[in-house]
């Protein structure tokens, strides 16, 4: 007889969660690795091109998740403000945020175990986003106040990052687990691609 019950909750739940922070790491640290931003400090120009291009990317995110998931993982949690304020402060003018560039070739978001693998790329990033913060706050060529994006919830990105890790176990499925995990890997694959064009330039 098993000395741990079947309805211990560790026994009954799925670990979506841990099967995606195992299965995307090496697209994460690819991730981390083309985009240098800790070691080599931005250029205001790279900085500025950076935060458009996480603009082009949450913009086509957050509606898709908000269609597909329980509005309790999705509120409150827009990164929108914060980059249009960041944008500004970078110099970019209310006409120049409409006109840029959206993000392509993401793959659908429509079901369930799909928006739950983007989830966990979106809000996860706020956990890196946080370092990121701190070396761009540090770096004497960015504008004043110019880094709310990168430190988004502030001491809010525990606390918020655990209620994340719930809804990932609350809904998890092995069925579909797999779905969720391909997602989230063809998520940061396109997101590397999308965010290192034109990057590097200088300026
Ligand atoms: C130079 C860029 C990046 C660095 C240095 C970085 C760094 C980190 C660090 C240090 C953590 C762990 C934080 C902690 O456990 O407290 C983390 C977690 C994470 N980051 Fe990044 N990150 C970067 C970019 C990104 C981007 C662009 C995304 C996606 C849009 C992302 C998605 C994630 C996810 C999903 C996790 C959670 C891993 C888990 O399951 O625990 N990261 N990152």
């Amino acid at each position: 007889m098993s000395s741990r019950p079947a309805d211990r909750p560790s026994d009954v739940r799925s670990n979506l969660r841990e099967r995606l922070r195992a299965e995307t790491r090496p697209a994460h640290d690819a991730l981390d690795r083309s985009l240098d931003l800790i070691e080599r400090p931005l250029t205001r120009g790279e900085y500025t091109r950076l935060l458009a291009r996480f603009y082009g990317f949450h913009q086509v995110t957050e509606p898709a998740l908000e269609s597909a998931l329980d509005p309790s993982a999705t509120s409150g949690r827009s990164k929108l403000p914060s980059l249009q304020h960041d944008l500004r402060a970078c110099g970019i003018t209310d006409p120049e945020l409409g006109m840029l560039a959206l993000i392509d070739r993401l793959p659908p978001l429509t079901s369930l175990p799909a928006a739950l693998g983007a989830l966990y790329v979106v809000e996860g990033s706020t956990l890196g986003g946080r370092l990121i913060g701190r070396h761009v706050k540090a770096n004497p060529a960015m504008p004043d106040d110019s880094c709310r994006y990168f430190n988004v919830y502030g001491e809010q990105t525990g606390e918020r990052w655990r209620a994340t890790c719930d809804t990932l176990e609350a809904a998890s499925d092995p069925h579909t687990d797999d779905e969720a995990i391909e997602t989230a890997n063809a998520i940061f694959a396109r997101l590397h691609g999308w965010l290192m064009k034109d990057f590097r330039l200088g300026a």
